[in-house]
């Protein structure tokens, strides 16, 4: 069998400039970069390398979860539904789910990254040559125009707490969001959880440092995307969980005084002096099914792991499965 998609929609999204965004943050009190920006070529990489960390519990926790509970995860999404993944992300996840739900109507990755959504749709169309897979390239967080589908139920996949990264009350505007295009559907959704203060610092304080090259590779990207002058030796990875927000900082911390220049702009830091890089929010189950209602959205099922490390969420929009 070929590997063939079925569709393929290029919405030509407007891909967030990386220069505004770094020289307003930078011109910021408290200096900041946008974390969707670590996702370069080489921060993907690097992002995969910590994916399989033993410190980093949430992906094979979440892939656990999954695999457990499939066929309870199907019988809550039903068979007949078109499957929308936000983000290609995790190929293992989505073949997991694949798997359960049996023969679902179709699968629908959306990413802004064309090559990454071509390449995890090809990879997948030809592991399931009987699922129609409708490749979106679009950013998932704007306005576009959704394809038309073949009529029945959109199940939304958003794994990886993907979600942490915004702020309660963005958060809970996605959700919002999400429920226009599920169209009175279902999101199933990995939320990663409150837990021991330790355990979620080793989790981006790896002993190989691999979370803190990931933090700095976005200086290199400066460098070289944006004519900065970046010294990467001169900054250090800082990852602190902040208790009062509950939610792991990452930022990169001043070692010295100095100065540099990003495409002809001068910003000055003093020593110990940081840009924030990156929230990662962690909920209890109640809190994020407080969100998940103000979203108007109702938790149908929690599935959480045996250590109480990670939790994946059935929301829905409208009644639930008989
Ligand atoms: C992809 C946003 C879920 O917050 O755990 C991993 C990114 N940053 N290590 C996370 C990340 C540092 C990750 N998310």
């Amino acid at each position: 069998m070929s590997g063939k998609i079925a569709a393929f929609h290029d919405f030509e999204p407007i891909q967030d400039d990386f220069r505004t965004a770094v020289l307003n943050g930078l011109s910021s009190p408290q200096k900041s970069i946008p974390s969707k920006f670590f996702y370069d070529e080489k921060g993907s990489g690097l992002f995969d390398r910590i994916c399989h960390l033993e410190e980093y519990y949430p992906t094979r926790t979440e892939l656990g979860i999954l695999q457990k509970y499939g066929k309870e995860i199907a019988h809550f999404t039903g068979e007949r539904t078109h499957l929308i993944e936000f983000g290609s992300g995790s190929s293992t996840k989505i073949q997991t789910l694949l798997d359960a739900i049996n023969k679902p109507l179709s699968y629908i990755p959306m990413d802004i990254s064309k090559e990454h959504l071509l390449e995890a749709a090809k990879n997948l169309a030809a592991r399931f040559p009987e699922i129609p897979v409708i490749a979106i390239c679009a950013d998932y967080t704007s306005d576009f125009q959704f394809p038309a589908l073949v009529p029945g139920k959109r199940t939304g996949f958003f794994p990886g707490s993907t979600i942490g990264n915004f702020a309660p009350k963005e958060a809970a505007d996605f959700l919002k969001q999400t429920r226009q295009l599920l169209n009175g559907g279902n999101l199933l959704i990995g939320v990663d959880l409150v837990k021991d203060h330790n355990v979620l610092f080793q989790a981006y304080n790896d002993q190989e440092g691999v979370t803190a090259q990931f933090n700095l590779n976005i200086l290199a990207r400066c460098n070289a995307e944006l004519s900065a002058n970046f010294v990467i030796d001169n900054f250090e990875h800082h990852a602190p969980y902040n208790e009062t927000q509950n939610r792991i900082e990452m930022h990169l911390v001043s070692k010295t005084d100095q100065i540099v220049s990003v495409g002809g702009n001068t910003f000055s830091f003093k020593a110990g002096e940081s840009i924030h890089t990156e929230n990662s929010y962690k909920y209890t189950i109640e809190g994020f099914q407080k969100l998940a209602s103000d979203a108007g959205y109702k938790s149908s099922k929690a599935w959480i792991d045996e250590q109480s490390l990670f939790s994946v969420h059935f929301l829905s929009s409208s009644e639930e499965p008989s």
